[in-house]
């Protein structure tokens, strides 16, 4: 029994550091806000990693999908830059503005998923202690 614990406890440890190696930012708690200073709400919570791991989310592109010729695609990850460099804070090009690519995204996850904050509070306010 006390095996078994040993042997998931080493596991566990095995995982987490695969994925601190896979490049994922330490300590991000919001996102970036400077595009939209001043604010007119609270940042958004946003604890990256602890984020990721409680949704059990593996896969990077999930949120930082790649560009080709113009279009989202899965198939390349673009983490490293930020969704800014892509997304304007207004239309241009036909590209979705940075406020809705951020709401589109985390709400359209959380209401397919039926997990995570819909409403407006549940992401503007500082992450749960
Ligand atoms: C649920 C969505 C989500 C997932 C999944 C996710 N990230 Fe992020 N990540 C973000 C957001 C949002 C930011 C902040 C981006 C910004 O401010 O422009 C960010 C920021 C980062 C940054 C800091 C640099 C930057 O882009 O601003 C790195 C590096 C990063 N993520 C790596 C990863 C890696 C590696 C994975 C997969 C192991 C991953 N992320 C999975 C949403 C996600
Ligand atoms: C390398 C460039 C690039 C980066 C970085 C990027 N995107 Fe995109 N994104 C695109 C392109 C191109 C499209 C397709 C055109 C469009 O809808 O804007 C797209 C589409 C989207 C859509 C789909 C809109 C819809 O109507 O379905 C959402 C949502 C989105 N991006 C959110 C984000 C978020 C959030 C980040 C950062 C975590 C991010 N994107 C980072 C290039 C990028
Ligand atoms: C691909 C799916 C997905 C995306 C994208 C996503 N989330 Fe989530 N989020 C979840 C799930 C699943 C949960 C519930 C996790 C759990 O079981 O507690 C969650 C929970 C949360 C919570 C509540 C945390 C708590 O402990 O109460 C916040 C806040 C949150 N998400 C913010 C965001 C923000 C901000 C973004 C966009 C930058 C985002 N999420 C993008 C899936 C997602
Ligand atoms: C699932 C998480 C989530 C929910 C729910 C959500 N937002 Fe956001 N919102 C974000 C993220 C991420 C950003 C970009 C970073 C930031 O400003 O915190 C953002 C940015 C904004 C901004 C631009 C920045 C500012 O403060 O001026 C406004 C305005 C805003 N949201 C209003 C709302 C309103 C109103 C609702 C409810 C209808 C809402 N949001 C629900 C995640 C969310």
């Amino acid at each position: 029994m006390l095996h078994r614990t040993i042997i998931v406890l080493t596991l566990l440890a095995a995982i987490g550091v695969t994925y601190a190696l896979a490049g994922a930012p330490d300590g991000v708690i919001t996102v970036s806000t400077s595009a939209f200073e001043p604010l007119t709400r609270p940042a958004a919570a946003f604890a990256h990693d602890e984020h990721n791991e409680k949704a059990g989310i593996d896969d990077c592109a999930a949120c930082h999908h790649g560009e080709i010729d113009g279009k989202q695609t899965l198939e390349e990850t673009s983490e490293g830059t930020p969704c800014a460099d892509c997304h304007a804070l207004t239309v241009k090009d036909d590209r979705t503005p940075l406020k809705r690519a951020y709401h589109r995204q985390c709400m359209g996850c959380h209401k397919t998923t039926g997990k995570g904050p819909a409403n407006c509070g549940g992401c503007h306010k500082p992450w749960p202690a």
